[in-house]
C-alpha cells in the first residue's frame, strides 16, 4: 500500500531518516531501518574529517529543536566502514555529502557510489557553515553547475536538499533540474537563532544554528507546493514531519517522499513505523490504496 518509487529506487514506504539524525555510524542506520523507514540518509560527510563546535550544539525551543554541529564528520575516507556494514543488509542508503564546490562533489559522490549508497544527496542548505551549505545553495548557477558536474561522476540518482532560506526557492528548484537531477529534498532547517536571557548571549556555540521540527512543517510544506507547481523532477518532503497526517500533507503537496528527523526526538525511534501506520489507516478511511492515488491532489 506504501511502496513507492522515486528516480527509479523502490521503497517499501515513502519514509527516510533524514540527514543528520543518527546517520553517523552503521549501526544507527540500520536501527532507523528496522524501525520502519523505507531508506535511511546519512550524515553529511565531506572529504577530511571534522571535530564539529563545541557544545551547546542543540536546544529545543519552541515548536522544535534548533542545532548548529559544525558538519562534524569522519571524512569520506572513513566513512566506507560504516557504509558497508549498511549496504551488506541491504539496505537503501542515500550518502549525503557536503563541499565547497563542484569539483569535490563530484569526488565524495563518485566514493559515496562504490561505497555502495543507492542515492547520493548533495547537502545545498546547511544554514550555517561557512563556505558550504547555503552559502553556495542560494546560488542558481552554482547549483546546477554542481548536480551537472556530480551528474557526470555517478550513475546512481543525485537528489539535492536545498533551503527555504531563499527569495525564490522555484529558482533553484529549477537550476537543480537543468543541471540533471534526479530530485529535490526540501527543505533544510531554517536559519534561526535563541537568546539565553540570563547571559543575554546567543545560547548556541556557533550563535546561528538550524531551526527543525513541528515549527517549520508549513514552510516546507509551502516550498513543496511552490517547487511541485513549476517543476517536473520528484520532490522529497522534509520539515516538521512527526505523524502520518504531516507527511499525507506534504504528499497532497506533490512530494514523493518524506525525511523524519526531530520526530525521533519526540516519538522515539520507532516514529517511522508509527507515520506508516497512521498513513495507511488514513488511507483506509479516505479509500486510496496507493500513494499516487492521492499525491499531488492540493496542486489541482
Ligand atoms: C549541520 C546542520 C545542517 O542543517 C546541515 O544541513 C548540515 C550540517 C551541522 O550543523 O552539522
Amino acid at each position: 500500500m506504501l511502496e513507492i518509487e522515486i528516480s527509479g529506487l523502490r521503497l517499501r514506504n515513502p519514509t527516510m531518516l533524514a540527514s543528520g539524525v543518527m546517520g553517523e555510524c552503521s549501526g544507527s542506520l540500520i536501527r532507523a531501518y528496522r524501525s520502519g523507514a523505507g531508506a535511511v540518509v546519512t550524515k553529511s560527510i565531506g572529504l577530511e574529517p571534522r571535530e564539529g563546535y563545541p557544545n551547546p550544539t542543540a536546544v529545543e525551543i519552541e515548536c522544535g529543536i534548533l542545532n548548529s554541529m559544525g558538519l562534524p564528520n569522519p571524512g569520506i575516507d572513513e566513512f566506507g566502514e560504516e557504509m558497508r556494514e549498511v549496504v551488506e543488509l541491504e539496505i537503501p542508503v542515500i550518502g549525503s555529502i557536503f563541499a565547497g564546490d563542484a569539483e569535490s562533489f563530484s569526488i565524495l559522490a563518485k566514493r559515496m557510489q562504490g561505497y555502495g549508497a543507492c542515492a547520493i544527496e548533495l547537502n545545498l542548505s546547511c544554514p550555517h557553515a561557512r563556505g558550504y551549505g547555503l552559502e553556495i545553495g542560494t546560488d542558481p548557477d552554482l547549483v546546477r553547475g554542481i548536480v551537472k558536474e556530480v551528474k557526470r561522476s555517478v550513475s546512481i540518482p543525485v537528489f539535492s536538499k536545498i533551503s527555504a532560506n531563499v527569495a525564490d526557492i522555484v529558482e533553484i528548484g529549477k537550476a537543480v533540474e537543468e543541471g540533471g537531477g534526479d530530485g529535490i529534498v526540501a527543505i533544510n532547517s531554517v536559519k534561526a537563532m535563541k537568546i539565553d536571557l540570563s547571559t543575554k548571549k546567543p545560547i548556541l556555540f556557533n550563535r546561528f544554528g538550524g531551526y527543525s521540527g513541528r515549527g517549520i512543517k508549513p514552510i516546507g510544506v509551502r516550498c513543496v507546493y511552490e517547487l511541485a507547481s513549476e517543476i517536473e523532477i520528484p520532490i522529497i518532503g522534509a520539515g516538521g514531519v512527526e505523524k502520518g497526517e504531516d507527511a499525507i500533507e506534504y504528499i497532497l503537496a506533490g512530494a514523493k517522499a518524506v525525511q523524519v528527523g526531530s520526530a525521533i526526538f519526540y516519538r522515539g525511534i520507532d516514529v517511522f513505523r508509527k507515520i506508516c501506520k497512521e498513513m495507511e489507516e488514513w488511507m483506509e478511511r479516505n479509500g486510496y490504496s496507493s500513494i499516487e492515488d492521492f499525491r499531488g491532489l492540493a496542486l489541482k
